[in-house]
C-alpha cells in the first residue's frame, strides 16, 4: 500500500499539489488522467521520491515517511526499490546493449547474479516482444523498442509498484496500441500499476480505479464505471474534450 495524506507541493510559486490524500493498493491498476499542469507528474514522481512535497506523510507498507523533515539516502533507495519508474522518454546505457541495460541495476543494486540477471532479462524482452533486440544498442533501436525495454528493465526490478508517466505519449498510434497490450497483460496479472495516460479507451479498458487531478487536487477518485458512465459534469466536459 502507497499512501499519501496531506501533501503539498510548491515549485517557487506554483502549488503543484494541494492537500492530496490518496491510497494506491497493490494489485491494482489505477490509472490518473486530467489536464496538463494538473500535478499528475508531480504526484507520480513524489511517489518515486523524485519530488519531495513540503508537507504531508508518505506511507508504505508501515513505514511512514514525514516530509517535513529531511529523507535519508537508505529510505529514499528503498522507495525507489518499491517504486519503480517508467518515463515518457526513458533515457539507456548507449555503451551498453539491451540485455545490459535491463542487467545493470539488477546486477548492481538487488545484487543478482549475471547469469540469473540475463535468463531473466532474456525472459522480460520476450514477455515484450523484443527478444531478437538483445544484442543491439539503443541508438539501433525505434522509439517504440526502447519504451518497451524500459518496461522490461523497470520489471527486472521487481518493484512493488510500477509507475508509468504518459509512457506512449511520443509514440505513433500503432506502436502505442503494442505498449498498451504489453501494460493491458500486466494489469490482468494483476501487477501493481500506475499510470499516468490521456488514452481514454485504455482508462476504460484496464483502470480499477481512476484518478482524476485537477488545479493540484483530486476531483475525483472511483471506478471506470463511476468515471465513464456516471460522470459529474465537470468530468463529462473532460471527457467531452476527447471526442472528435
Ligand atoms: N520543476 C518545476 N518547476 C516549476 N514548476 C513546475 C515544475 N514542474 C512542474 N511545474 C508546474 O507544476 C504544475 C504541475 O505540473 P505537472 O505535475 O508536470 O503536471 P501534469 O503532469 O499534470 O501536466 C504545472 O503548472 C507545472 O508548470
Ligand atoms: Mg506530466
Amino acid at each position: 500500500m502507497l499512501k499519501l495524506e496531506n501533501v503539498n507541493k510548491t515549485y517557487t510559486e506554483h502549488q503543484a499539489l494541494k492537500d492530496i490524500n490518496v491510497t494506491f493498493n497493490p494489485n491494482e491498476t489505477t490509472v490518473i488522467v486530467g489536464p496538463s499542469g494538473s500535478g499528475k507528474s508531480t504526484l507520480l514522481r513524489s511517489l518515486n521520491l523524485l519530488e519531495e512535497p513540503e508537507t504531508g506523510t508518505y506511507t508504505i507498507d508501515d513505514q511512514t515517511i514525514n516530509f517535513n523533515e529531511p529523507i535519508d539516502k537508505s529510505t529514499l533507495l528503498w522507495v525507489r526499490r518499491k517504486t519503480g519508474m517508467v518515463f515518457q522518454q526513458p533515457r539507456m546505457f548507449d555503451h551498453l546493449t539491451v540485455l545490459g541495460n535491463i542487467i545493470e541495476a539488477p546486477v548492481h543494486v538487488l545484487k543478482q547474479s549475471k547469469a540469473d540477471a540475463r535468463k531473466e532479462a532474456t525472459k522480460l524482452l520476450e514477455e515484450v516482444g523484443l527478444a531478437d533486440t538483445a544484442k543491439r544498442y539503443p541508438y539501433q533501436l525505434s522509439g517504440g523498442q526502447t519504451q518497451r525495454i524500459a518496461i522490461a528493465r523497470a520489471l527486472a526490478m521487481h518493484p512493488d509498484y510500477l509507475l508509468l508517466d504518459e509512457p506512449t505519449s511520443a509514440l505513433d498510434p500503432e506502436i502505442e496500441a503494442q505498449i498498451l497490450r504489453i501494460l493491458k497483460q500486466l494489469a490482468n496479472e494483476h501487477e501493481s500499476l500506475i499510470i499516468v495516460t490521456h488514452n481514454m479507451e485504455f482508462a476504460k479498458n484496464a483502470a480499477d480505479r481512476m484518478l482524476f487531478l485537477e488545479d493540484g487536487a483530486i476531483g475525483f477518485d472511483g471506478t471506470p464505471d463511476e468515471f465513464f458512465n456516471h460522470p459529474t459534469d465537470r468530468i463529462n466536459r473532460f471527457l467531452n474534450a476527447y471526442k472528435i
